[in-house]
């Protein structure tokens, strides 16, 4: 699966983003190491806090369906919205050279890693000693 296809089913799981707060709708598609994809979109509260965003839906989806290493995540919002900082942390525990396409409603995107968003980044070999 190539970066535009990933974006293309980004932009899938974004059009079931539950935002009617924010109204800032996002789409994540991750990859498995499997080929398998799981979608994520945000979904929001009345209670804003426990809203939970559309990168970290689709990788509770996926180690919750038992897999745990990734190739690539796709991440669509209406201005090519960076991943937030949560996220990034998410991410970095399962997968920290992760390549990461951020695009927009368009489909116009960049490339980066999950490290050169986060750098310096904590990760489970910090516990081993
Ligand atoms: N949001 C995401 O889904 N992912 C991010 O990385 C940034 C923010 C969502 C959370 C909230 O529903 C909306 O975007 C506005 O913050």
């Amino acid at each position: 699966m190539n970066d535009q296809q990933l974006v293309a089913r980004a932009m899938e799981a974004r059009q079931r983003a539950y935002a009617p707060y924010s109204h800032y709708k996002v789409g994540a598609a991750l990859l498995g190491k499997s080929g398998k994809v799981y979608l994520g979109c945000n979904v929001e509260n009345a209670s804003y806090g426990h809203t939970i965003c559309a990168e970290r839906t689709a990788v509770v989806k996926a180690v919750s369906e038992g897999e745990t290493e990734f190739e690539a995540i796709a991440v669509v919002t209406r201005n090519g919205g960076s991943p937030c900082g949560a996220c990034r942390q998410v991410l970095a525990e399962f997968a920290p050279e992760l390549t990461v396409y951020i695009a927009d409603e368009n489909g116009e995107h960049r490339t980066t890693t999950v490290r050169e968003l986060l750098p310096d980044l904590f990760t489970p070999k910090h516990l081993e000693k």
